[in-house]
């Protein structure tokens, strides 16, 4: 067994998330979650809005409101889509609500400043006259240094991820009132990333620590990372604004000055776990995550967030050494980083009209079909999209023809033919070839959990079903049922047996994915989904079949798993899709 610390990149609290974040970020992690623990592991999920810097400030005073209660509306509304999704957080806290999350914060900038990779010193920012306020990060716009987009922010550019020196930026923009900056000198703490690098960051990159060595890097990864350490210099992570976690009041110049919303929100994820520790009634518990080299240390971000991620947080964690109370932290065993997820050809806009409307969305289909969806069509190694069509594919002829069809005519047989019982198994079926192909296949969909391949794990549990729909098809059970020899009767009812148990397999390789859906399978099955000890992922794949199950014993009422979505509500949906955006 062992011990992983699972986190998603905490959301900006200032508008809604959609799907393209859910795929992203949020629904990969949950389905590992739920795997891993089926697996025994110990795991911890965490997350929280983050709730800082200008992203937040830009929202507020659009909205014409306080800072506090932008955010606390946008931490609801996030929150509610996540309980929509049933994407289960141990916790999901806010770094401008969490009661540790200022402290530690401060704690992780005073150490990293007596351990000397804090400098301050005195440099020009973009100053607005019209505005008589510096503007920092997103209040400027401009082209990015490094890939050219034009709408690039004064902090990261949002095409290629590049956290960016804002002097750097090409023609600059104030986004308060359109006007040009100009440079003026102010006081700020650089991070001294490049002497970060050279003391253990390198090595545990290259993955050249045998302390802590990780996973080969996604290719995605490794390019973004190169691209950084190619021209990494020591970067501000204090800013000139009236919200966020300010600077040590003690150090001379603090006034008016916040830490950097990337270098307070990561530590935004031990805050958090602090705050599961302390309700818990263990406050010292959450060392036993973030300071316990055992521990597997999962980021999952969207691609945006790599360099922040792989170089910056890790840094930080780093240069803490051993200062807190002599325990260092872990640095990330995997990122699993994944690209863009769009909406029928274009980029996901809440401002443009291109989304979903998720309270609309989740009245009319199921969560399930969703999960499983965004799971087949995840933007693991490319950007990829949500079209309606490919989601009436997915819930019409995947999950309710091979998936939900299985089940129903096997529990029906049963129940026609054998009194709703299991009926007793006879050996001979086991080296059947579907079934050798079936156990292949739901074998591979751990394999593929295992290594975040989302794709490939819903593929092989959807082949496992062609495969058990194969083997019934190719058993005729119905014409078996039928025949005067005892033989054949026997026949039908091993077959029947092997039907029920694979379908018993199924609703614990499906739970990950679908966890309702799975419930209710294992509902219809009835004392022959009864486990003892919990429900386990179990060893099942190839040349190891289902165990037999418990002959008599009672199944429960067939029911209709995953509903079909007719053609027409679908060209409903891209209808009322295209009259938004063009309104
Ligand atoms: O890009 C974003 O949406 C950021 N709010 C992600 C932060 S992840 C973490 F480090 F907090
Ligand atoms: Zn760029």
């Amino acid at each position: 067994m062992a011990k992983y610390l699972v986190t998603s990149a905490l959301p900006y609290a200032n508008g809604p998330i959609h799907f393209g974040h859910v795929a992203g970020a949020y629904l990969p992690a949950d389905i590992y979650v739920r795997y891993l623990r089926m697996r025994g592991h110990q795991v911890l999920y965490v997350c929280g809005t983050d709730e800082h810097g200008v992203a937040i400030t830009l929202r507020a005073e659009q909205e014409g409101i306080g800072y506090r209660e932008s955010v606390d509306r946008w931490h609801a509304e996030i929150r509610r889509l996540f309980d929509r999704f049933g994407i289960e957080f141990d916790i999901f806290s806010g770094t401008a609500r969490c009661p540790f999350h200022a402290q530690a914060s401060q704690r992780f900038f005073r150490v990293l400043l007596e351990a000397g990779w804090i400098h301050d010193r005195v440099e020009e920012q973009w100053y607005s006259p019209a505005a008589d306020r510096f503007l920092p990060d997103r209040y400027l716009q401009g082209i990015c240094p490094e890939c050219g987009h034009e709408q690039a922010r004064g902090d990261e550019c949002p095409a290629c991820g590049a956290w960016i020196d804002a002097r750097r930026l090409g023609d600059p923009i104030s986004l308060i009132d359109g006007s040009k900056p100009i440079l003026r000198e102010t006081r700020h703490w650089y991070l001294d990333l490049p002497g970060l690098r050279a003391a253990g960051l390198d090595r545990w990159l290259q993955g050249a620590d045998e302390e802590r060595p990780h996973l080969t890097w996604k290719p995605n990864v490794e390019g973004h990372v190169q691209a950084m350490l190619a021209d990494l210099q020591e970067r501000p992570i204090t800013r000139d604004l009236p919200w966020g976690v300010p600077v040590p009041a003690d150090l001379p110049g603090a006034e008016g000055k916040v830490l950097y919303v990337w270098f307070d929100a990561p530590i935004g994820y031990i805050s958090a776990t602090m705050e599961w520790a302390a309700a818990q009634g263990e406050p010292e518990a959450w060392r036993d995550w973030w300071q316990d080299p055992q521990t597997h240390l999962v980021h999952f971000i969207g691609k945006d967030n790599i360099a922040f991620h792989l170089v910056v947080f890790p840094a930080m964690l780093l240069g803490q050494g051993d200062a807190w109370e002599g325990r260092r932290f872990v640095l990330p065993y995997n990122v699993p980083a994944n690209e863009f997820y769009n909406l029928q050809g274009r980029k996901f806009s809440t401002s443009g009209g291109w989304y979903l409307d998720n309270e609309d969305f989740f009245s009319r289909y199921s969560a399930d079909a969703a999960r499983f969806h965004l799971a087949l069509t995840a933007p693991e190694t490319a950007d990829s999209e949500f079209t309606w069509q490919g989601f009436q594919t997915t819930n019409n002829s995947l999950l309710a023809d091979k998936l939900g069809n299985f089940a129903s005519r096997v529990l029906k047989f049963a129940g026609r033919r054998f009194e709703n019982r299991v009926p007793a198994a006879t050996g001979d079926l086991a080296g059947h070839p579907a079934l050798a192909e079936a156990d292949e296949r739901l074998g591979e969909v751990g394999d593929r959990l295992s290594r975040n391949e989302l794709r490939k794990a819903a593929q092989a549990l959807i082949a496992g079903c062609d495969a058990l729909n194969r083997f019934f098809d190719s058993l005729a059970p119905w014409k078996l049922a039928k025949s005067e020899e005892q033989a054949d009767r026997e026949r039908c009812a091993g077959a029947i047996e092997r039907c029920l148990a694979y379908l018993e397999l199924l609703s614990r390789r499906l739970r990950p994915f679908c966890p309702a859906a799975a419930a209710e399978l294992r509902t219809m099955l009835g004392r022959a989904a009864a486990q003892e000890g919990g429900l386990v992922w179990g060893e099942e794949g190839a040349g190891r079949p289902p165990a037999p199950l418990a002959a008599g014993a009672e199944l429960g009422e067939a029911r209709v798993l995953f509903r079909k979505i007719d053609d027409e509500t679908i060209a409903e949906e891209i209808a009322r899709l295209e009259a938004r955006a063009s309104s």
